[in-house]
């Protein structure tokens, strides 16, 4: 009796894991494939396609590769604020991608200099 009771309890919760496990992941992908999308439109025309400053227009404004040891020493709080609040000729991006856009730029900073 009890191991009847046991197997529907499992029998309903497991789906329910996989389900959210499911939906979880396909949110953490969409979110890295808006935060690349965003990149692109927003900020390769200045820092590069993969923001490694090898453009002509990087070169001119002395913009260094995104994933340089000099950029990815810079805290998170650091690079939210440069791309929050712009930095010279880099204007602030707060208003038109809200925090959470911001917030996702710097994780995307952060996982353009995992891929080599
Ligand atoms: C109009 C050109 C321009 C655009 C568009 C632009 N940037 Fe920048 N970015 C710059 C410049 C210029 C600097 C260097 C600022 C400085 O030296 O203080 C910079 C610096 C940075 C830095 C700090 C790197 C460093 O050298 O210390 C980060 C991170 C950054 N930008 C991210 C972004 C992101 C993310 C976007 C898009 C949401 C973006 N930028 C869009 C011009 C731009």
């Amino acid at each position: 009796m009890q191991t009847l009771q046991f197997s529907r309890v499992v029998a309903g919760v497991v789906p329910l894991v996989v389900m959210f496990v499911f939906v979880a992941a396909c949110g953490a992908t969409l979110q890295a494939a808006d935060a690349a999308a965003v990149f692109k439109a927003r900020c390769s025309g200045c820092h590069g396609p993969e923001g490694n400053a090898n453009t002509p227009a990087a070169k001119n404004q002395g913009l260094k590769d995104l994933k340089s040891p000099d950029v990815q020493k810079k805290s998170d709080a650091e690079l939210h604020q440069i791309i929050a609040k712009g930095s010279k000729k880099m204007p602030g991006f707060e208003k038109s991608l809200g925090a959470d856009g911001v917030k996702d730029q710097v994780a995307y900073m952060r996982q353009l200099a995992k891929k080599k």
